[in-house]
């Protein structure tokens, strides 16, 4: 067995920890902050985050970030947000050759970056993963049977990943095409907002099922424009977190949008409900699409409802109001 490391106690860190703790491994959970620690300590769990998960005395917790010198495998699994300056922090401590693996979904605001840039630029001396695909944290804690995807460039990487986290709960797949399963992880979030905007307007089945089929198309669009293999959007980072994402009540994502489509101002839907990546993601997409000169009708139309003020049903309306189109012109094979 070995030494892991997670990086960031929240939702998803703490059950990938929990997960790791009961193969086996020698797992320490850190947090930036000292009271999140304590507290988890104190209950062992994360009532706030992953209540009625066991967080088990065989996690060592702590806020030293010495804890990744000598491990084996260091899962980062902190909000989009705070990636940049967590791997900046580790820089200090990472011995040459270590492996990272980065479970968190988005892309840099300020420079529309994939993070697997963002953390190889912080981090020359490491090997960097993308872990990605449909898992809610609730479900991994309580060993929900779920499939991953490992993408790295250096494929030896994605499979040493593979084989310290594969079990008979989690089923993991080696990819290389980095820049499909971090784009399809980052741009589902925008969809999911737009899924539980439609669910807040109590538009029906048929409807998000467009939106979510049309959705995978316009992400598919910008990942292949931007370098990506076009199969890896039919897969666990593609349709599959899309499907997870869109359809469930884990979703912060989907939780924040039926807020929105229910007349709730966006930053106060955002601020209610937490961590929504999709918030940042549809500013990030926005400029993206711009950028690379990608139609991304449904991704443009969120980016307007949440910083401009669009109206969620002007917004149907809007889509629903463009000009006819051949379908084979517009997915991504
Ligand atoms: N929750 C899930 O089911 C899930 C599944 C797959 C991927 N993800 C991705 O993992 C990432 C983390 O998601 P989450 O659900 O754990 O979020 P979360 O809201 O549960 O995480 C909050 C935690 O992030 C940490 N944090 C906050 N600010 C920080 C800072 N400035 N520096 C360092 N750490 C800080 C703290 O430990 C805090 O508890 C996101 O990108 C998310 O998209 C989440």
């Amino acid at each position: 067995m070995s030494k892991i490391a997670v990086l960031g106690s929240g939702g998803w860190g703490t059950a990938l920890a929990v997960m790791a703790d009961r193969m086996g491994h020698e797992v320490t959970l850190w947090s930036a902050f000292e009271d999140e620690i304590a507290a988890i300590r104190r209950h062992g769990q994360h009532t706030k985050l992953l209540p009625g998960i066991a967080v088990s005395p065989t996690i060592t917790l702590t806020t030293n970030m010495a804890c990744v010198e000598d491990a084996a495998l260091v899962i980062l699994a902190v909000p989009s947000f705070a990636i940049g300056s967590t791997a900046q922090k580790l820089s200090a401590y990472l011995q040459p050759g270590a492996l990272v693996a980065n479970a968190g979904k988005g892309i840099e605001e300020a420079s529309c970056r994939r993070f697997s840039q963002v953390i190889e630029e912080a981090l020359p001396q490491a090997s960097v993963v993308v872990l990605s695909g449909p898992s809610h944290a609730e479900e991994v804690g309580r060993g929900v049977p779920t499939s991953l995807v490992a993408a790295c460039r250096d494929l030896e990487k994605a499979q040493r990943v593979q084989d310290l986290l594969i079990n008979d709960k989690l089923r993991l797949y080696t990819s290389s095409d980095v820049i499909g399963a971090e784009l399809g992880g980052a741009l589902k979030n925008v969809i999911a907002l737009a899924a539980g905007i439609c669910d807040g307007l109590q538009m029906g089945d048929n409807t998000k099922a467009a939106l979510m089929t049309r959705g995978l198309a316009e992400i598919a669009r910008l990942g292949v424009k931007m370098g990506a293999e076009s199969y890896t959007f039919a897969g666990l980072t593609g349709m599959g977190d899309l499907i997870v994402t869109c359809g469930s009540m884990h979703s912060r994502n989907r939780r924040a949008g039926i807020l929105i489509g229910q007349g709730v101002p966006p930053a106060q839907a955002v601020q209610q409900v937490g961590t929504v990546e999709g918030y940042l993601a549809a500013a990030t997409a926005h400029r993206l699409a711009e950028k690379e000169q990608v139609p991304m009708p449904i991704t443009e139309i969120c980016y307007r409802i949440c910083y401009e003020n669009y109206s969620p049903r002007e917004a149907v309306q809007a889509l629903m109001s463009r000009p006819g189109c051949h379908e084979k012109d517009t997915v991504w094979f």
